[in-house]
């Protein structure tokens, strides 16, 4: 497995990074024998970065993180555990907003190394930019547990350019979480050359759309209560279709190169620069299978050229979240 450096200061994580969040409910039921059975896969084929957050399942996504690294036999270091912290729920499953206040940043923490099982996080970030909180509050509330040893690097997901100039002047981000993807690709504007500019690297989720993108989603797909492509405006009626027209022109394309849609998606966002490292939401072993598969198809300029002739910038139907969810987006402001 390749390694790449998340931004001048974090880890060296692999190439691909395991995003659990589907393990937890967030695209319907998952079955946690497989959910387990595929964090092993993925960590014998050297996928070493796994990210969570407290929120996925209220605690249960870093509980099943916790069963599977136990019942792999590893060591706590073989891996780097990315969390996410501060979006508010209740037992309906519904969101409330975020809390990256300093003493809601300890409070977050010390349940999350609980459920974790550990005495670190690698990576500690607010899901969210919290409005009524100024960064430089949150930054510097990770940093002390840095110095604590209870956090080794800070992450931000899904903020703008100048949020991420004000955390970085408070201490060092090692990398932001952010959708990126052939047909999300906002960032490139000015998210992305500040990041490069600062020195921090980009885990991008979201890099098959939430499966949208996968080659294996059909407009008719059934989709269970609870799962977040039930709301997306981009698996609405009327955007699916327009959307998996770009998936068929994709196909083509993937075909022509003897690699699967999924594959061809991914190694797209791997080609886009060594400080990317995308975040596959796999929760089953035949789905991580393909999706490493990426790693192996090496995208030259003119295949690039003819993958973004088939998935135009902009061409997507449907906006990534719905307007509540996209109004505590930062990085859209
Ligand atoms: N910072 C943030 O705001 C934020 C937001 C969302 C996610 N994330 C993180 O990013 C991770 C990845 O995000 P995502 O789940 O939206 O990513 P994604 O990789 O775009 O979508 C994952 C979905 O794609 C489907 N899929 C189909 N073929 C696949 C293949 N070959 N390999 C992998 N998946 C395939 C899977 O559905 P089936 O299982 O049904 O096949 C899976 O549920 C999450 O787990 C989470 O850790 C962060």
């Amino acid at each position: 497995m390749d390694l790449r450096q998340l931004g001048s200061t974090g880890p060296r994580v692999s190439a691909i990074g395991l995003g659990a969040m589907g393990m937890s409910g967030m695209y319907g039921p998952a079955d946690e024998t497989e959910s387990i059975a595929t964090v092993h896969a993925a960590m014998d084929a050297g996928v070493t970065l796994i990210d969570t957050g407290d929120f996925y399942g209220m605690g249960h996504n870093e509980l099943l993180i916790r069963d599977a690294l136990r019942s792999s036999g590893r060591n706590r270091d073989e891996v780097q555990i990315s969390v996410k912290f501060g979006a508010l729920r209740d037992a309906d499953g519904g969101w409330w907003g975020n809390d990256a206040r300093p003493q809601a940043v300890k409070n977050f923490l010390a349940y999350s190394l609980g459920r974790l099982g550990t005495d670190h996080i690698d990576v500690y970030r607010p899901a969210r930019l919290d409005p009524a909180v100024p960064i430089e509050e949150t930054v510097g509330a990770i940093a002390e547990q840095i110095q604590a040893g209870h956090v080794r690097h800070i992450g931000l997901s899904e903020v703008g350019a100048e949020t991420l100039r004000r955390a970085h002047a408070v201490h060092p981000i090692a990398d932001l979480q952010i959708e990126y993807s052939l047909i999300s690709r906002g960032i490139e504007a000015e998210i992305l050359p500040t990041a490069r500019e600062l020195g921090i690297g980009i885990t991008a989720y979201g890099v098959l759309s939430r499966g949208l993108i996968s080659g294996h989603w059909r407009a008719d797909q059934a989709v269970a209560p609870g799962d977040f492509r039930g709301i997306s405006p981009r698996f609405a009626a009327g955007n699916v279709d327009t959307n998996l027209r770009l998936v068929e022109a994709l196909r083509a394309v993937a075909e022509a190169k003897g690699a699967t849609v999924a594959q061809t998606a991914i190694a797209w966002v791997l080609a886009q620069g060594e400080d990317i490292v995308p975040l596959v939401g796999a929760r089953r072993r035949e789905r991580l299978s393909e999706a490493l598969g990426a790693l192996d198809l090496k995208l030259e300029a003119d295949d690039l050229a003819a993958i973004e002739a088939a998935v135009p910038v902009g061409a997507a139907a449907g906006d990534r979240y719905v307007a509540a969810q996209m109004a505590h987006l930062d990085s859209e402001k």
